[in-house]
């Protein structure tokens, strides 16, 4: 019962009046470091909800390396397949943030992109034997659809959340998705069709699944989420509840985390009652401030949601 996923970054925010120009140093109030990095977002938020959950990743062989593990052994993820190279450093995010709350981001993936098919070998039994896999696209694509294909090919239930999305993504990706799962930007840029609200979303998910995936959720915020399963003809709203949200930051992620922990633990739910409970789950992580220190555990949650 090893749920898998996979990575990325740490992250150094710092805040200061205004952004630096180039060539430019200026004084800053505040720096901070995070651990971030979708796979590491949901692969958490899976854990904090009592699914046994293992990262496949590669950082490098520095000080963030270091302490990006330690992360996760203190959230009781598994890390086996977390290696590290020296060949790169780790996937890291450095942002800084005005005092109008604009921000400027440099991503580096690191040690991200130098995860391949020889770690997918190493990881495949581990693979085999999960019951959920989630890949997102914070590493190589192609990694990342071989990694879904080894799922696919042994019945293993995969979570395929195309973020950062790309344009032209390849439609091998679809056909091994058995839960497409992305938010209103991403299923614009992948469908061409704008997506805005409900009813935008039910148009989207139609053409997302005429792709070839067995289920389309498309996120919507405050308005929960959509969900159209191929068996059925029309898409379903799952509306979220109302709550006061503080810092939506990882939002998505805290979704897919619980989503994986629905497949996981309940494999015959109905996916439309997994959407509503996820909506639950992260709407609790939109009251709090950050990504990963914003994500609910098992213990404060409501019990009928286990
Ligand atoms: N303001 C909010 N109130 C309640 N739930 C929210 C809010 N924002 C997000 N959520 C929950 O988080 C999920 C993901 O949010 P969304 O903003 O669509 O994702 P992303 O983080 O990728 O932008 C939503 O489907 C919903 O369940
Ligand atoms: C969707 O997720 C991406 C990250 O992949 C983020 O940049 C974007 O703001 C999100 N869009 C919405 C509408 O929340």
């Amino acid at each position: 019962m090893l749920e898998c996923f996979f990575v990325v970054v740490f992250f150094h925010p710092s805040q200061a009046p205004r952004l630096p120009k180039a060539g430019e140093t200026i004084h800053g109030h505040k720096f901070f470091i995070g651990f971030g990095g979708k796979g590491a977002n949901q692969c958490i938020q899976a854990a904090r909800l009592g699914v046994k959950t293992a990262m496949i990743c590669k950082v490098g062989k520095d000080f963030f390396g270091d302490n990006y593990i330690q992360n996760f052994k203190d959230n009781d993820v598994h890390t086996d397949f977390v290696w590290q190279t020296s060949d790169a450093a780790t996937g890291a995010a450095s942002i800084t943030v005005n005092d109008a709350g604009e921000n400027a981001i440099v991503i580096v993936a690191g040690a991200n992109m130098r995860l391949g098919e020889e770690e997918l070998q190493k990881a495949l039994t581990a693979i085999r034997k999960a019951k959920v896999l989630v890949c997102q696209l914070e590493i190589s694509s192609q990694t990342s659809l071989r990694a879904l294909q080894m799922a696919h090919d042994n019945k293993v239930r995969t979570i395929f959340n195309p973020a950062p999305a790309i344009p032209d993504l390849d439609f091998g990706f679809y056909r091994v998705s058995d839960v497409f799962c992305c938010n209103e930007s991403e299923a614009e840029l992948l469908t061409g069709y704008s997506v805005n609200n409900v009813e935008d979303a039910h148009q989207a998910a139609q053409e997302l699944l005429r792709r070839g995936c067995t289920a389309v959720i498309i996120t919507l915020g405050p308005q929960g989420c959509v969900v159209l399963k191929a068996q059925d003809k029309t898409s379903t709203h799952v509306p979220s509840t109302a709550v006061k949200a503080v810092d939506t930051t990882g939002a998505g992620d805290s979704f897919i985390g619980a989503l994986a922990f629905y497949l996981a633990h309940h494999p015959d739910m109905p996916l439309e009652e997994m959407a509503r409970r996820a909506n639950q789950v992260a709407a609790v992580s939109v009251q709090a401030v950050g990504t990963q220190t914003s994500f609910p555990f098992k213990r404060d949650l409501p019990a009928d949601l286990f």
